[in-house]
């Protein structure tokens, strides 16, 4: 009865509170401050209440005791509510640990948004028993947490490490469009939908319109997102990816690899410099250790042979490529042949066995992209490309990257092949017609380079709002 008549109220006498975020507090110990956030956590000892205080920046623990701790407001106190909270810092007691090494002896506080208890509680809605489907309806609520808020942290932190890795290689960002009229990796893929009457896609790469920046911009990059239409129910397929694409003009395929290489390795390195990012990649990943170079380089033909050689073999499929089953209804398992594609299995078996990053390079023109250059090859075999794919332990292939057609001839001559009108495809030939160059590129997922940083079981965890067959919400 008595701590519901006691109504707070902030003591002007006191030294006024400098507002800062909880990640800005390190040099305000002993100060009066007021900062503002969601109760992470709650716990009451004693009469003495504990709140571990959240905003995004950091996490705070706060101690209300005394007056403060007696109001209505402090007894019915829920999880998830907003609240602002004016006190002094100080160090925590010896012997006791708070993040930050510090806490907040509170002095006055208000509740700005309260949270509900009972049935309709947070931890009601969404707990660690809650199935994957729960979860992914309540991506919004999950992304509070302290492992989904240090991957999407992590995240920002990535992408801007990449950012700087690529501009002091003298690339400059640029902003293609989502909305397109062309494909980039077949049509199998593409999202298609109305364009004021005419058919268009959603962008499935950026790298025809990167190509076009060269003879204006020197060599580029682009974060955009890329869309793909694939019924893949797999721990590394999204609907809507963020795809990390760069090209270079008057460079050669080995130019190429070591650029992706150097690229890759300035971004881990400067991540695990600043200790920021390091103690989020600690927290995740504790044994995550950087790779180192040259990263392991091996040929489509050379992989084929390893795979056959250590007994990964692959699943039969007759003219229309549907899978042959024996009498018992499992698939026939055969050996590898030099012209079959490597399925997501065996690229993956290989990676985890080998244990490295791999460039896997050289693939057959039939199985690859119209616009890849084909690679100079003396004697028997099917015609290969100067393609790379970069296959990571656990994750499998991150970035896929190539060396282009620079001849018109050879170009126009593909779109025959891949039965492709060239029509709307005009500007991408007329970089062929004035002032054609050598030159190549790459797309690294970002979901996928993260799920390997991070240690994450699926790339869903390392989107946003992860779309995949099926789901578009949250
Ligand atoms: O190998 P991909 O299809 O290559 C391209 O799109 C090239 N045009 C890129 C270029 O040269 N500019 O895709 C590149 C990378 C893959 O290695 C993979 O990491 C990622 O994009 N990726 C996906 N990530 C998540 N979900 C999907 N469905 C993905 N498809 C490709």
């Amino acid at each position: 009865e008595e701590s519901k008549k006691v109504v707070l109220e902030e003591d002007p006498s006191l030294p006024k509170a400098v507002k800062a975020k909880i990640g800005n507090l390190a040099p305000l110990s002993g100060q009066r401050v007021r900062v503002s956030g969601w109760v992470h956590r709650l716990r009451d000892q004693n009469k003495i209440i504990f709140i571990v205080l959240r905003d995004g920046t950091g996490y705070l623990q706060c101690v209300l005791s005394g007056r403060v701790a007696h109001t209505y407001e402090a007894l019915t106190l829920t999880l998830e509510s907003t609240v602002e909270l004016v006190g002094t810092l100080q160090p925590v007691p010896d012997g006791k640990t708070a993040p930050g090494g510090h806490e907040l002896i509170v002095d006055y506080w208000r509740v700005l948004g309260a949270a509900p208890g009972g049935d309709e509680a947070f931890t009601n809605r969404l707990n660690e028993k809650s199935d994957p489907s729960i979860l992914a309806d309540l991506r919004h609520l999950v992304i509070r947490g302290e492992i989904a808020s240090a991957v999407l942290k992590l995240r920002a932190a990535l992408l801007s490490s990449f950012r700087t890795s690529l501009v002091a290689r003298d690339l400059l960002e640029v902003t293609p469009p989502c909305m397109v009229q062309t494909q980039v990796e077949g049509g199998a893929t593409l999202f298609k939908f109305d364009y004021y009457g005419q058919p268009a896609f959603l962008t499935q790469s950026s790298q025809l319109y990167l190509e076009t920046c060269l003879p204006s911009l020197g060599d580029v990059f682009c974060v955009q997102e890329s869309f793909r239409a694939e019924n893949s129910h797999t721990r590394r397929h999204l609907s809507e990816y963020t795809h990390l694409e760069a090209e270079l003009a008057f460079i050669t395929f080995d130019d190429l690899m070591n650029h992706i290489e150097g690229v890759i390795c300035d971004t881990v390195e400067r991540l695990l410099a600043d200790p920021a990012t390091a103690v989020l990649i600690k927290q995740l990943n504790p044994n995550f250790t950087a790779p180192s170079r040259p990263f392991l380089r091996l040929s489509y033909v050379d992989a084929i042979k390893w795979l056959n050689d250590h007994g990964i073999q692959h699943e039969a499929e007759d003219a229309k490529g549907n899978v042959i089953k024996d009498e018992a209804g499992n698939p026939k398992m055969v050996n590898h042949a030099v012209g079959d594609d490597i399925a997501e299995a065996a690229e993956r078996r290989m990676t985890d066995i080998l244990g490295v990053p791999v460039f896997l390079y050289g693939f057959p023109a039939e199985l690859k992209a119209f616009y890849m250059k084909k690679m100079q090859t003396e004697g028997e075999g099917p015609v290969c490309t100067e393609s790379c794919d970069l296959l990571m332990p656990g994750v499998g292939e991150i970035v896929g990257g190539s060396m282009r057609i620079s001849d018109i001839n050879e170009l126009l001559a593909a779109y025959k092949r891949e039965g492709i009108d060239p029509a709307p495809y005009y500007w991408f030939t007329d970089q062929r017609k004035y002032g054609t160059c050598e030159h190549g590129g790459y797309g690294l997922g970002v979901e996928r380079f993260l799920a390997w940083l991070a240690n994450r079981y699926t790339v869903r965890e390392c989107s946003l709002y992860p779309r995949w067959p099926g789901r578009a919400t949250p």
